[in-house]
């Protein structure tokens, strides 16, 4: 079977899953709809993999999180119901109009009072968080543009401290990632994100493929060895 042939059934599972694992609300559900009705890229997570980040956000215990693209704040929502009410989400979004429609959707979910939404291209936010000295978060979460990956790695290496977890979305792009030579920016920013990953000392990394509504892709995780 080709992958193109298998991707109704990874969709069919996915609804299947969502059905019989996954209550999305309806901040949720208008969370995603609002991302399409304002001609969003459709690149939020799916609702298991938006209960996946919560879980781990859970499993962790994690007080503060890290979220590097925000979109119409889909995600947003996942982590910041996972944090509690005493944890906080910081999450950064580039495109002023995405970030407003993210902080009614933020708004609507009960959430808005735990995320700080900033607005700016990401690795200038980042620099500022570092500058100040903020106290680490205990998960990252990098899901914005893939060239940048390798400069948000590191911005997430000086933001944690030992036990966080990193977390990467879109490291398999159908499966694109494994060629060397090729000549998309953002699976190149991939493939460097993953090399540093696999090679720095402070990190103990692995990576999973997905399938589903969202096609053939995958999630590399992270955690920091080092205080
Ligand atoms: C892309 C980005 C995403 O975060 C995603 O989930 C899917 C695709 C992209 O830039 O192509
Ligand atoms: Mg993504």
């Amino acid at each position: 079977m080709s992958v193109y042939e298998s991707t109704s059934m990874w969709k069919e599972v996915d609804s299947y899953f969502s059905q019989v694992l996954i209550a999305e609300d309806d901040a949720l559900i208008t969370a995603r709809e609002s991302a399409r009705l304002h001609h969003l890229p459709p690149h939020e997570v799916a609702a298991n993999q938006g209960a996946f980040l919560g879980l781990l956000t859970r499993a962790v215990g994690a007080r503060r999180v890290l979220e590097i693209g925000t979109l119409a704040g889909y995600s947003t929502i996942w982590l910041a119901r996972a944090v509690g009410d005493n944890g906080h989400v910081t999450t950064l979004e580039v495109e002023p109009q995405y970030a407003a429609i993210a902080q009614e959707n933020l708004r609507r979910a009960g959430v808005s009072q735990v995320v700080d939404l900033r607005v700016g291209p990401a690795l200038n936010s980042l620099a500022t968080l570092v500058r100040k000295g903020v106290e680490p978060f205990d998960l990252v979460f990098i899901d914005a543009d893939k060239p940048n990956n390798p400069g948000y790695l590191e911005a997430a290496l000086a933001l944690t401290r030992r036990g966080s977890l990193i977390i990467g979305d879109n490291v398999v792009r159908d499966g694109e990632v494994a060629d060397a030579a090729s000549q998309d920016d953002r699976v190149q920013g991939v493939r460097t994100f993953l090399a540093m990953l696999g090679s720095d000392p402070r990190l103990d990394a692995t990576a999973l493929q997905t399938v589903g509504s969202k096609g053939w892709d995958g999630f590399a995780i992270a955690v920091v060895r080092t205080p």
